[in-house]
């Protein structure tokens, strides 16, 4: 099909919902895209953080293909085997003792906010419902993780809100102290923040609050939405800070592709949820947790794919600094861990990422000014050379 009808078609037919990139993308493998027109992209954004092995790894694709022949989807009112593999998996691996499953990350925040507010209910009365959020974060566009979301840009227009919702400054534990009241349940953060633009907090931060909300008595929930499943060069980030969590989300990376979510939680916080309080119709479904099987196994097998996310982060940030050293005019800082970096510019970033799509490579940009790498974690160093090429003769030519 012609692109004009392509996108015809589309403004026609699809909520005006997403600023979309004029390209059709049509076939995937491994750190590559391939458009309707035969253009072969070196994929940066990985469908946002999502594809962690790559565009279809043939595990994940044998997985769905065994699974789909078998059984794609029963309700749950009855046992699900690939569900319980998958949830073993998870606790197995992580601080977790019980899963709950959704279909994305702002479900499984949704999951996370309900357990909290019914736990401090079930354990202290109706009038803890309150939780702290950070300011610049992202949880999601449903109402509760609209809500939690500090950024009033997304929830202008939505009003009114869900209540019990109050902002702090991320990275500011003072001001943490300051917002707990007595209707405080619960604190929701990314461990980083992604969406706002790669956001690190200082090495103690994450500990400082989970002391605080030890000596409050409140849950710590993190969203671990971008930053899990290996992405930061663990298998989540919480492992980075020396704490756990009470409650954590997960999504994007962990189907390999396929939309499944998780809300995870101590057997402390757990036994909130009864029959009844909770539930997902596709929740869990036998295709989806195949293919996330598929994916934790082949993510966590040997270590391998870890050792390579944290080698090329470690590479990818340096060949960044690098660039910063040449244009320390527009480039004012690079941030990141693993394979989930940021490139702070001086200006606007979206020039830079439809030029570098020009170019073939698929980047993003976040918060405006900050580009954003979230590939594969399977990205070689010839991909990360060839996009630091392209960066530069972009940066020479625009600015
Ligand atoms: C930290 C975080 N939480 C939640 C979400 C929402 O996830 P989803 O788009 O799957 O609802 C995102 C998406 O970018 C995210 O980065």
């Amino acid at each position: 099909m012609e692109l004009k009808k392509y996108f015809d078609d589309s403004g026609r037919y699809i909520m005006n919902t997403y600023n979309r990139y004029p390209v059709v993308l049509r076939k995937g493998r491994g750190m590559k895209v391939w458009s309707s027109d035969g253009r072969e992209y070196l994929d940066f954004v990985a469908g946002v953080a999502v594809n962690i092995l790559g565009h279809c790894h043939p595990k994940v694709v044998v997985a769905i293909q065994k699974q789909a022949q078998r059984l794609i989807h029963v309700s749950n009112y009855y046992y699900i085997e690939p569900q319980i593999k998958l949830a073993k998996l998870l606790v197995e691996n992580s601080f977790a003792d019980k899963v709950f499953f959704c279909n994305s990350g702002a479900e499984a925040n949704e999951a996370a906010i309900k357990l909290a507010r019914k736990y401090a209910k079930e354990q202290t009365g109706a009038e803890r419902f309150e939780i702290i959020t950070a300011l610049n974060s992202f949880h999601g566009r449903t109402f509760a993780a609209l809500t939690a979301t500090g950024q009033e840009k997304f929830r202008k227009g939505f009003e009114p809100l869900v209540p019990g919702f109050r902002y702090v400054p991320f990275n500011d534990i003072d001001a943490i102290g300051k917002s707990i009241t007595g209707q405080t349940c619960a604190l929701l953060l990314e461990p980083i923040q992604g969406e706002g633009g790669v956001r690190i907090p200082s090495q103690d931060y994450l500990k400082e609050v989970r002391d605080l909300c030890d000596a409050h008595n409140l849950l710590l929930i993190l969203d671990e939405v971008q930053t899990g499943m290996g992405r930061t060069g663990k298998f989540f980030a919480y492992e980075h800070f020396g704490i756990t969590p009470d409650i954590m989300t997960i999504a994007k990376g962990l189907g390999g592709g396929v939309p499944v979510g998780a809300m995870l939680a101590t057997d402390k916080v757990a036994p909130a949820f009864q029959p009844g309080s909770h539930a997902s119709t596709f929740g869990g479904n036998p295709l989806v947790c195949a293919a996330a099987i598929a994916t934790i196994e082949t993510l966590l097998e040997d270590g391998f794919i870890l050792d390579q996310c944290n080698r090329m982060g470690k590479y990818f940030m340096d060949r960044l600094g690098q660039l910063k050293a040449e244009f320390p005019n527009f480039i004012t800082e690079i941030r990141g861990k693993g394979l989930l970096l940021g490139m702070e510019l001086s200006r606007e970033g979206d020039p830079v990422v439809k030029s570098c799509l020009e170019k073939g490579v698929l980047i993003n940009c976040s918060a405006g000014n900050v580009l954003r790498f979230i590939p594969p974690l399977i990205v070689q160093r010839r991909d990360i050379d060839h996009l630091i090429d392209i960066l530069r003769g972009i940066f020479m030519k625009l600015w």
